[in-house]
């Protein structure tokens, strides 16, 4: 007789399992994330051994042979970039993104370079053959060493890939994966997490790297849980507007480089191309002669980029004035207009405030604290500011200005593009170069007034 199936509850977000269901997850207080599933056989490859084996001895570190990081370039100079410097051999790298973002794409793309001496085995769950096909005839992808798998069962995949020992595996995409030994259904959480267990164990046993792609839900975590992240080596976010044409990758976890790193990219009818200069791309085409716009300085991972920042500021025709911030932090713009009130005399009890990054970015630096409030100033005041001007720094409840890091860099950013003035904290002022001084005009500011003066004059 089949053994008897039984249901178990697991949480969509944090994959944590109970017996009964509940409103909230018990472990990561999500609300209505517990999902259904039958079970069996319990899942195999979490009472499964380590690649290791057992039996395996404990070493000094000196015991351990050397090895070092092989790493495959991938033909783009960003992806290499997100990365940590190339696709490292035998790692297991999880690319989330919204659906349509463009993650098929980056990787057929990469797979022209990846190809020119690996054997690259794309397992598509997704598209058909003949679909990705017509996409790579588009996107100019010509090698003879990718070859197209479309199958879904995870088990015959390893096997698969076992025999045909590849180069590179690339996923796409995890939700499609399945085994049907588990009685889950494909896409739900227990069969995301097995898939991806039985891929990296199979990335680490033949020693190839395997790129998964994983969808994102509403919420922005890659659907079927945290616990995806636990299981892979690196993890990439394709981040974007889809009415924009850029998009931008970003490490969130990178157990061979750093993270915070970001790559941008712009689809265009050939695929997505390389963004060279982001700075200069994102602050084209500014209004000149307008009040409530300020160009902010944000580093992402080591590079500094310039981002326009824009602040409307109308009386409300309610007694309850609205507040709106688009790529900016919420509660951080409802403490700025408190230090703006109440340390520097400027009021916006009766106004409808909006704040909006533009192009789509996101940014959640305190030094952009001093670009945003300059920008919501300026327009309270209907008061131009020069836009040969940039400023950054952080803001305290006393509305005092603090020194951020990597200064200079942020300063020198500014200067390659042509500005002529820096607004700075003055404790960051201090502790500048001379050779950073002779390269741009620089004012040290201690409150947010100062700046404001700065910008004007
Ligand atoms: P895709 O890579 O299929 O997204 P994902 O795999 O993340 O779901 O991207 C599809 C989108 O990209 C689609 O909206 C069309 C657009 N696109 C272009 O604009 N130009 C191109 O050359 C290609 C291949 C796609
Ligand atoms: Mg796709």
């Amino acid at each position: 007789m089949p053994p008897k199936a039984k249901a178990v509850y697991v949480c969509a977000s944090c994959g944590h399992e109970t017996s009964k269901w509940f409103g909230q997850c018990p472990q990561c207080k999500e609300w209505n994330s517990m999902e259904e599933e039958l079970r069996t056989v319990a899942p195999k490859s979490t009472q499964q051994q380590s690649a290791l084996g057992a039996g395996t001895a404990a070493m000094t570190l000196d015991a351990i042979a050397e090895s070092y990081e092989h790493r495959y370039r991938t033909g783009s100079k960003e992806f290499d970039r997100v990365l940590g410097g190339g696709l490292v051999k035998g790692s297991v790298v999880l690319l989330g993104g919204d659906p349509g973002i463009g993650k098929s794409t980056i990787l057929l793309q990469v797979c022209e370079t990846l190809g020119n001496g690996l054997e690259v085995l794309y397992i598509s769950g997704e598209e058909s053959a003949h679909q990705l096909k017509l996409r790579a005839g588009r996107l100019g992808v010509k090698t003879e060493n990718l070859k197209i798998l479309c199958e879904t069962d995870t088990q015959y995949l390893c096997e698969y890939i076992k025999s045909a020992s590849p180069g590179v595996v690339i996923v796409d995409s995890i939700q499609t994966t399945n085994i049907p030994e588990l009685s889950s259904s494909t896409g739900s959480v227990t069969q995301v997490r097995e898939s991806a267990n039985l891929f990296a164990r199979t990335a680490k046993v033949l020693n190839i790297p395997i790129i998964i792609v994983g969808h994102v839900n509403k919420d922005g975590n890659i659907a079927g849980p945290k616990v995806l992240e636990h299981i892979v080596d690196t993890v990439l976010y394709f981040e974007g507007e889809r009415n924009h044409s850029y998009r931008i990758l970003r490490t969130t976890k990178n157990r061979f480089g750093s993270t915070n790193e970001i790559g941008v990219f712009q689809m265009g009818d050939r695929g997505l191309s390389e963004v060279e200069n982001p700075s200069l791309m994102l602050i084209e085409g500014r209004p000149t002669n307008a009040s409530g716009t300020c160009i902010a300085c944000v580093m992402e991972g080591s590079r500094p980029i310039l981002a326009e920042v824009q602040g409307l500021v109308t009386p409300s025709g309610f007694g309850n004035p609205r507040r709106m911030a688009t790529g900016f932090d919420y509660n951080r713009m409802s403490m700025l207009l408190a230090v703006l009130e109440k340390r520097a005399g400027y009021f916006f009890g009766n106004m409808d405030c909006y704040v909006n990054i533009i192009g789509g970015l996101r940014i959640d630096e305190p030094a952009s604290d001093l670009s945003v409030a300059l920008s919501l100033i300026s327009s309270l005041k209907d008061c131009v500011m020069r836009d040969d001007v940039l400023a950054f720094g952080e803001i305290g409840l006393a509305g005092e200005l603090r020194a951020v890091s990597s200064a200079e860099q942020r300063i020198l950013e500014a200067a390659r593009l042509g500005f002529k003035r820096c607004v700075v904290p003055q404790h960051n002022y201090k502790s500048l170069s001379a050779s950073v001084k002779k390269a741009i005009e620089i004012v040290g500011a201690r409150y947010v007034r100062d700046a404001f003066e700065a910008m004007i004059d």
